[in-house]
């Protein structure tokens, strides 16, 4: 049975996050800034793109690139003034773009004004705007952290003799949402970015948000593998459903939830419309697909297959066939780059395994998230010391090694391909010092393949250039309402080479072929009759065959067909 169609802009738009630190710096300080956004503008536009997702451009200290909020009614200075904001959403209507900015609600920064008063007493207004274990009830059940030297969520502070508890760094100290004062502030903060004319929220670890505030010692089950627990607070629901009626649905804007630990069974319970939570969220099977098993920053030492893949984004559309909606992303400023961790960016196979997944993401039902510099397949940068690195992550878990004795040698070959910081690296803009995105030393090292045509200057004028590939594909979404709204099955299923699938609208039909093979490949589709295909994008030349339904591929190839 074909989904019923429920169209909408959130749906139809391709997304470009922007980590706003790396974009562009116009002060020469080496930090992007809001003003290097809207200087950049036009190029934004020019993608096609139609929503612009922002990392934290709020105040904060800093120790986590800003998901550290103290002033969510501030910008932060480093990134210029609320005037700058103001302009750049100015720029954005003007050209038609919508402004997705980051919620990050589940905890604040310490040095937030919240968190300041709630230290001060036990009897404070605040107290209860955080979690506090008092010290007499004795050590508090573990939990554990994603960004803490020891591992360890909670942190004794001695001014009132009580533990706070932090899911991640210690100065990111978690939010109580059991207390209506904390989600009426939310709520209020919420309005006053709509009320701006800000078109929605990606919502930072959403799922975490309710917790069981007895906070009851765990079965050693949960050692290492908390987040499944965390994302499974008993009141989420009811929360999510609050914040919907209560501001939400009075605006016409779009919500995509981060929701690690969310599983596939659980999905409907956030997306079906008539539960009136949100639209979408980011699951993170396929983020964990070459990771070793429950451990999120460590690389599993066998390769992931495709066939696995596959049938990751199978699963995902077959849960959101009748309703909800998914969304669909290969990185972001948290996961290495796209071409380097699913494609293959070894010269020979650069060109067409960024393309190809391009291809992808604009080929799938659910909403496509793209990241900075995916237009122009920039790469993870493996640094090889780790001076370079800034985040939060690896240096805590380098601390962690160096404690525990670890090999660091082959830490640091982990985090060649996990490390954030591989998504991190400035934007690629032109062949001047510093790519362009900067006058001076940038606060993190650019890839110096900037100077081998990853930039965006040098593919300007390529016709056949990873970028105006990006351009065209975009496009061809655009005009097949069939690869937006069509219904998605897989073909070829134990194909460990190919990734191939149908996408159906009324009578239209869409072929879609992805090749992952360093290899040539010859395919040959019986499980669905057609008569005729004709091309509407391949990023390498097309090989006519006698036969309709036999194709040859090059290697890392896409094409997308219209079947009649
Ligand atoms: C998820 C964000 O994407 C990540 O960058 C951040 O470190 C954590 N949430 C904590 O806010």
């Amino acid at each position: 049975m074909q989904k019923k169609i429920i169209r909408k802009w959130w749906k139809e738009g391709v997304v470009y996050q922007i980590y706003p630190r790396s974009f562009q710096d116009t002060t020469g300080n080496g930090i992007g800034d809001l003003q290097g956004i809207i200087q950049r503008l036009d190029y934004i536009e020019s993608l096609g793109v139609d929503i612009i997702w922002l990392n934290p451009v709020y105040e904060s200290p800093n120790d986590d690139n800003g998901y550290d909020i103290s002033n969510y009614r501030n910008i932060l200075k480093a990134f210029g003034s609320m005037a700058d904001f103001d302009e750049l959403l100015a720029g954005m209507k003007e050209r038609g773009l919508k402004l997705v900015m980051d919620l990050v609600v589940n905890h604040t920064s310490d040095e937030h004004q919240w968190f300041q008063e709630s230290k001060k007493s036990r009897d404070n207004a605040y107290r209860d705007y955080y979690h506090w274990w008092p010290a007499e009830k004795g050590t508090p059940p573990k939990r554990w952290s994603y960004f803490d030297v020891d591992s360890n969520a909670w942190k004794y502070d001695e001014t009132t003799d009580a533990y706070y508890l932090h899911y991640f760094a210690v100065k990111q100290p978690d939010l109580n949402w059991e207390n209506s004062k904390v989600r009426q502030a939310v709520y209020d903060l919420m309005r006053f970015w709509f009320d701006k004319g800000v078109d929605g929220f990606r919502m930072d670890v959403i799922s975490f948000i309710s917790k069981d505030i007895e906070f009851p010692e765990l079965p050693t089950a949960y050692n290492g593998k908390f987040i499944p627990f965390y994302s499974n607070g008993p009141k989420l629901h009811e929360y999510l459903h609050e914040m919907n009626q209560t501001v939400l649905s009075n605006y016409d804007v779009m919500t995509v939830g981060e929701a690690p630990g969310v599983t596939i069974d659980q999905a409907l319970q956030f997306v079906d419309e008539d539960r009136e939570e949100l639209n979408m969220f980011f699951h993170f099977d396929l983020m964990e697909l070459d990771r070793a098993h429950g451990q999120p920053f460590l690389m599993a030492s066998e390769l992931w297959k495709l066939t696995k893949f596959k049938k990751i984004h199978s699963d995902w559309d077959a849960v959101f066939s009748e309703k909800g909606w998914g969304s669909m992303f290969l990185n972001n400023h948290d996961f290495p780059r796209t071409v380097s961790r699913w494609g293959n960016d070894s010269r020979t196979h650069w060109f067409n395994s960024a393309t190809m997944l391009q291809t992808f993401l604009l080929t799938m039902r659910g909403t496509p998230y793209f990241y900075y510099g995916e237009e122009i397949g920039m790469t993870n940068i493996r640094f090889d010391n780790i001076t370079d690195y800034q985040d939060i992550n690896t240096l805590n878990r380098y601390k962690i090694a160096q404690q525990n004795n670890d090999d660091l040698e082959t830490f640091i070959e982990n985090e060649k391909d996990a490390s954030r910081d591989n998504a991190r690296t400035p934007m690629q803009w032109n062949t001047n010092e510093y790519s362009g995105f900067s006058v001076v030393k940038p606060w993190l090292k650019v890839n110096t393949n900037y100077e081998e045509g990853i930039n965006v200057a040098s593919q300007e004028g390529k016709k056949n250039s990873v970028l105006n590939y990006f351009r065209k594909m975009v496009q061809v979404r655009k005009d097949q309402l069939t690869l937006i709204y069509g219904s998605y099955q897989l073909l070829l299923r134990s194909n460990e080479e190919v990734y191939a699938y149908l996408r159906t609208l009324g009578k239209e039909k869409c072929l879609v072929l992805l090749s992952f093979s360093t290899q040539k490949t010859y395919i040959k589709i019986d499980e669905i009759e057609f008569k005729k295909v004709t091309l509407l994008i391949s990023n390498d030349e097309v090989y006519e065959t006698n036969q309709v339904n036999t194709f040859e591929l090059m290697p890392y190839q896409a094409c997308v067909y219209k079947l009649s």
